[in-house]
Formats: C-alpha cells, sequence, structure tokens
C-alpha cells in the first residue's frame, strides 16, 4: 500500500515553474528513445512567444510551439516529467507571465569562472530563466579583456587582499563570445555591465586620469562606495567609455546594455574644475529635483545612452538613473524598493522589479543571520522571495505593461567560494523563475516546496550546492546556553521540514530522534541538530552546547569610575594572539564601550583603515540574577574572566556568535578585545562596538553600561 501511495505521489507532475494550465490524466507514457515523441515548430500557431502546447498520451508526446524558444521550453517541462522512464500523461498550455526572467552575477567582487557562469547558465534555463546579467566591472575588479586599455585586466583585474592573498581573474573576449554562444543555445540572453559613474575604482586604478584629480589611487580591497568615481568634466572619460563600448557591444548580441549608474558619491564633483566648468557649460543648475552635480550625473547617463545608441545599444540602469531626467528609450532596474520602478513606469519607461526588500538579493540570508554561514546582511526567508509580485498595485494597467519582469541580484562581497554561491542562488532562484513565469493566481507556496524538492534533488545529481533551512532558534540562534536550573531549547526552520536531534553526542542521521517540540534539559550537554528533507537528505548540522551552572557572584570593586580603561597599539593584527608581546601600549579611558573602534578616525573613502589592536576592561551592571545572553562584534568579549563571545579571524560584519551566562545581580566584569583591520574585505572600523545583553529570548537587545 505504501509503495503504491509512493508511486502515484511520484506521478504528480513536478513542474518547475508551474505551468500555467496543465491538465493531469491517468496513465503514462513509457519513454522509448524519441519514437512517438513529436516537436513541431509552427511560427503561425496561435501560441505566445515562449510559449508552448504539450500533450503526453499513454502513446505519444507531442509539443508545438510559435518559436524555438517555446520549444525548448516544452523539452525542459518534459525533462522534469520524466522519472524513471515514464512521462505522466498531461496536457499543457504554458507561456510566460513576464518576458525578463533574469539573474544579475557579480563577477567583480570575487571572480565567477566560465564553468560555473555555465553550469548556472545550463541550471537556471532549464526553470525559464532566459536573462543573464554580468556585473562585469566595480570598485574591486574589472573582469573583462578591453584591447585598447591593457591596464584594465593588467591593473584593475588583480586586487590583493589584507592578509596578502590575491584575487584576479577576467574574461578574455573570447570567453565572452563563447558564454554569450553557450547562452543562446539555452535561449538565455547575456546583459553586460559596465558601470559608471560610480563604482569605478578598479578603471581608476588603472588609468587614475579618469577621476577627478587624477591621482594614482592604491589597491582597493574593501567592500563599500568610495568617493573616487569617474569624471564627468573630461572628455577623455567619455572617450574611454566610448572605447570600451564599442569592443563590449558587439559581444553581445542582446538589445540591452547596463551602465550601472548607482551610489555614485558626487563629493569630488563638487571641488573639480572640470566638472564645474561643464556644469556651467551645459547650464545644470540646482533645483527642487536635485543639486548640479545630480544634474552632471544625469548629463553623463545621458551621453553614456547616446554613445550606446550609436552600437545599437539599449540602456539599462539602476534606479538613481531617474535622477535628473532620461529618456523615455532607457529601462530601469527598481533595486531601492520599488519607488523607482513605480515613478519609471508612470513616465513612459520599462522597469525590471529587482527590490532587495522583496527578497530579490540572493546575497541577502535565507535564514537567521546567527545560524548561517558569514553572508552580507538583511534577512529574507524563501517564501518572501516567492510571494514577490512585481507588478505594484498603484500602477495603472497601462503603466504595469511597462513592467518587464523581474531579476535575482547576487552581489559577489561575501562569496568568498563556488560553494557559497551556489548556496545563495539556490533555491531562491526558482522562487524568482516561479514569480517570473507562472501566473499569479497559480502560485501556490506550500505546492511549490513540494516541487521544489525535485528540483534540490537534481541540483545534488550535478553536486551542486544549495541552501537548506537550519534548525534556527527563535529571537536568534545561539550555540552556547547556560543555564539555572533548566532550559527549554526550541527550534523552528525557515519553510517547514522536519529536524532531527541527538543529545550523546553523537552525530545526527535520519534515523535519529525527530524534534517533535521544544525540548527541557535540566544538566549540562549538548545538542545536535539538522534538518531532514522529504528526500532524506539532512542539512548541515547545528550544535548547542547547554551548561547548567550557578550564578556568577557579583562583584564589590573598591572604586567604580562609570569609565573603560583602555589600552591600544597601532598595527593590523588578524586574531589577538598576532599582538606581540612587546607591543607598545597607549592607554586611555572612555566612557562609552562603543567608541573603542572609533579610537582612530575612519577614513571616508575606506581607502587606508586605521589598523590597531585595543583592549577595554570596566564594570558593569547587571540588574537581575538570571540567565543572560551577549552579542557583539568585538574579537572578544570576556565576563568576569569567561570568554562568553567568540569572533576570533572571522568578518565581523553580522552578529553571529552570542554567548550566555547565569550571573548574580550586581556588579561585573568586563573585558574586549578589538582588532581595527579588514577580513573578507569588511573594514571592522565600521562596526558600532555595542555589547548587548538580554535576559530571554524574545527580549531586545540593550546595550551594556558601564559601572
Ligand atoms: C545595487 O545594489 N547597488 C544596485
Ligand atoms: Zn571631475
Amino acid at each position: 500500500m505504501i509503495k503504491l501511495i509512493t508511486l502515484l505521489l511520484a506521478l504528480v507532475p513536478q513542474i518547475l515553474p508551474a505551468p500555467a494550465e496543465m491538465q493531469v490524466r491517468e496513465g503514462y507514457f513509457k519513454v522509448d528513445g524519441d519514437k512517438h515523441m513529436e516537436f513541431v515548430l509552427k511560427p503561425s500557431a496561435p501560441i505566445p512567444a515562449e510559449g508552448y502546447t504539450l500533450e503526453v498520451t499513454r502513446t505519444r508526446v507531442k509539443a508545438v510551439a510559435s518559436t524555438e524558444a517555446g520549444l525548448f521550453y516544452a523539452r525542459q517541462t518534459l525533462a522534469q516529467l520524466e522519472q524513471d522512464g515514464k512521462i505522466p500523461c498531461v496536457k499543457i498550455k504554458d507561456y510566460p507571465r513576464f518576458r525578463w526572467r533574469g539573474l544579475m552575477v557579480d563577477a567583480s567582487r570575487h571572480f565567477m569562472s566560465v564553468e560555473q557562469i555555465k553550469q548556472h547558465i545550463d541550471i537556471l534555463s532549464q526553470y525559464k530563466i532566459n536573462v543573464l546579467h554580468w556585473h562585469l566591472t566595480d570598485d574591486q575588479g574589472w573582469r573583462v579583456e578591453i584591447k585598447k586599455y591593457p591596464r584594465l585586466t593588467e591593473v584593475g583585474a588583480v586586487r590583493t587582499e589584507f592578509d596578502g592573498s590575491v584575487t584576479k581573474g577576467y574574461y578574455t573576449q573570447e570567453q565572452i563570445r563563447e558564454v554569450v554562444a553557450y547562452a543562446a543555445e539555452r535561449f538565455v540572453t547575456v546583459v553586460p555591465e559596465i558601470e559608471m559613474p560610480g563604482h569605478s575604482m578598479a578603471a581608476i586604478r588603472s588609468y587614475p586620469e579618469l577621476s577627478c584629480d587624477k591621482q594614482p589611487v592604491g589597491n582597493f580591497s574593501v567592500w563599500g562606495s568610495p568617493d573616487i568615481v569617474l569624471c564627468p568634466g573630461s572628455e577623455f572619460t567619455f572617450q574611454f567609455l566610448e572605447d570600451v563600448v564599442a569592443e563590449i557591444a558587439p559581444l553581445f548580441p542582446g538589445r540591452y546594455f547596463h551602465i550601472g549608474g548607482d551610489e555614485c558619491r558626487k563629493v569630488r564633483w563638487e571641488k573639480c574644475p572640470a566638472c564645474q566648468a561643464r556644469i556651467a557649460a551645459e547650464g545644470l543648475k540646482a533645483d527642487e529635483k536635485g543639486t548640479a552635480e545630480e544634474k552632471l550625473q544625469s548629463y553623463a547617463v545621458r551621453r553614456m545612452e547616446g554613445i550606446l545608441a550609436k552600437y545599437g545599444k539599449s540602456l539599462v540602469g539602476w534606479d538613481e538613473i531617474l535622477e535628473g531626467g532620461l529618456s523615455p528609450n532607457a529601462t530601469v532596474m527598481s533595486w531601492r524598493g520599488e519607488k523607482g520602478g513605480i515613478q519609471a513606469a508612470r513616465e513612459g519607461h520599462d522597469v525590471v522589479m529587482t527590490p532587495g526588500s522583496g527578497g530579490l538579493y540572493l546575497n541577502h540570508y535565507q535564514g537567521d543571520p546567527k545560524a548561517e554561514p558569514e553572508g552580507y546582511a538583511h534577512h529574507y526567508v524563501l517564501q518572501t522571495a516567492y510571494d514577490y509580485n512585481p507588478v505594484p498595485a498603484e500602477l495603472t494597467p497601462e503603466e504595469a505593461r511597462h513592467i518587464l519582469g523581474i531579476q535575482g541580484n547576487l552581489w559577489g562581497e561575501y562569496i568568498y567560494t563556488d560553494y557559497m554561491r551556489d548556496y545563495l542562488t539556490f533555491p531562491k532562484m526558482f522562487a524568482v523563475a516561479e514569480t517570473a513565469w507562472t501566473p499569479l493566481e497559480k502560485k501556490d507556496f506550500p505546492d511549490f516546496c513540494r516541487r521544489l524538492d525535485a528540483a534540490c534533488q537534481r541540483l545534488d545529481s550535478l553536486g551542486v550546492a544549495y541552501h537548506m533551512p537550519l534548525p534556527e532558534q527563535p529571537g536568534g540562534s545561539i550555540s552556547q546556553i547556560a543555564f539555572r536550573d533548566s532550559a527549554v531549547l526550541t527550534f523552528t526552520t525557515s519553510r517547514p521540514m522536519e529536524m532531527v536531534y541527538t543529545l550523546d553526542g553523537s552525530k545526527p542521521t535520519a534515523e535519529s530522534a525527530r524534534y517533535e517540540g521544544p525540548i527541557v534539559v535540566r544538566n549540562s550537554g549538548m545538542l545536535r541538530i539538522a534538518s531532514l528533507s522529504s528526500y532524506g537528505k539532512l542539512s548541515a548540522e547545528r550544535t548547542v552546547s547547554f551548561e547548567k551552572m550557578d550564578p556568577i557572584p557579583a562583584l564589590h570593586p573598591a572604586q567604580l569610575t562609570g569609565k573603560l580603561s583602555v589600552r591600544h597599539t597601532p598595527g593590523a593584527f588578524t586574531i589577538p594572539h598576532d599582538i606581540p608581546l612587546n607591543a607598545v601600549w597607549t592607554s586611555c579611558e572612555l566612557d562609552d564601550i562603543r567608541r573603542i573602534p572609533k579610537l582612530y578616525p575612519f577614513h571616508a573613502n575606506m581607502q587606508d583603515p586605521h589598523f590597531f589592536a585595543a583592549e577595554g576592561e570596566g564594570y558593569f551592571q547587571v540588574p537581575q540574577t538570571d540567565a543572560w545572553s551577549f552579542s557583539s562584534l568585538y574579537d572578544e568579549v570576556w565576563i568576569d574572566g569567561r570568554l562568553v563571545i567568540d569572533n576570533r579571524g572571522e568578518v565581523r560584519k553580522n552578529f553571529r556568535h552570542d554567548g550566555m551566562l547565569v550571573l548574580e545581580k550586581g556588579v561585573h566584569h568586563i573585558r574586549v578585545v578589538f582588532l581595527s583591520n579588514v577580513v573578507g574585505g569588511w573594514t571592522t572600523a565600521r562596526n558600532k562596538g555595542e555589547v548587548l545583553m538580554k535576559q530571554a529570548q524574545n527580549e531586545t537587545w540593550r546595550n551594556i553600561i558601564l559601572q
């Protein structure tokens, strides 16, 4: 009986994205080579472009489409239907909701190999994604060969990290052609992006005359938007951009060319004689719509649009290109929420919706940041991305026609490995794919999750990583728990999934105890827990240790100053252990623990952070005897001589390693260690220096108060 049910379930179609219309019939077709399978290309058929019809009976398979792309998608659907040589009998009429179904990959921050790009194209085209937006240049790396400007790849494609390692790589024009052709075979259009006028440090490093002050700039290996940008006052800048377009445009047969346009800081333009001369000559004036410098950005974008038109390309840019006016032919990518997209559609521009707030930034966490591998920031679960509707309710039907579609963006700052690139891309891109293709009324998250399991198994067969929900703790995951009498360990997952665990130190397996509800522990021990998919795969494991302890007694120091005693020493250290024993320290007192990272001013340009190590110690108040949680980005936090937070050697951008202690009401000792350094591109000088505490899982964090 169970076998029969399993068999029946297995034959329920698992098509992703869900087709527009489908009837499932009894029986199945047994695959027998290509016999009895017919794929008909009929340009006159009344089937929308990229759409197809597919009929599977017990005796034959027939697909009809009006375009080659439609037939390709019929084959993808068929491949997903087939299981063990059988295809369930179905009648499908399918077509896309949107014509722009995209993924953006950032090859600048961390290089993405041609092989991995091809693999992503291969996989995503199976899910009817048809645009690959290739972010080829940014501050931290220029990744495309330009024959007229060899330094772009000799200099701009090589970055020395603060730990001395080198990140490099670029695509030759031949490789670009190869990727574009590979994509075209799978009906994917590749859209290049060359960033201007901001996010251009790699170009400026190669050719300093592109910037306002034309001064050489050093290695740039931290994340963020520097204020050194292209100089739109200089004709050389536009000559350079045109030369680049002249070489790039012919490599990409598609219509669209992305020029970036986002996050351009304009302070240098205010002081640049050439920029100010341009502002005067062009009559660019500050008004209620923006400053003269913002008008200058608009001028630069319009010049770029003219250059692109010469090479037969249409401009696409991030929503900042709307500032100061834009020609109607330009397409706007709305990333800062939907506001830009709405404005653009109302002004008659085509729009691609890609707001991070809609869950469309794949680099954002898919699960609790305190449980996930180190990442960018923000937390949008799979369902947020799935539920995103790219057509805002405030648009009229006429305006809504300008919404070309939707795109997932995968920014690469924190993608240190190919594994992480895959882990972040999947399965969120499958949610994007379904929103992009499936009619709104056919979307159904629980059913999507069922079909997702089949898609994830296909990734497993390719050895491609993907995010599996981890066991998470409500109120913030924590791996070090302390309690007085007992503790309640509660776990959830970012979408419904079973969990298995052990309490005896052994590795959890599919056969381990199922998590049925909160686990009460009364003695010290360790819990190992993993999520378990419907197809038997275990997620990465989480280990939670819990310690029964008596309250650590309060202290009664002779004098309380309300201040932190701090000592600091210059130097770039990766871990506290690296500080030499003979370091020369400078002492001071601070009245706020948060001031430690600000002992030295932080350079607005982010180029030359002041490197130092600091230790601070003092006393703080515990208002009640209880188990207290602590959270901080300091390298180490010690309380009453116990290491309660250990972030040593990590990228300290997001709070991740919370710890707990049972403390008696009263005064306790705290000692923190801070390293001003850059790890993985993150400058810790940007950290707020907080040490947060709270009493219970659902309370909000508060700053410690020095005594
Ligand atoms: C962007 O995320 N800066 C477009
Ligand atoms: Zn300038």
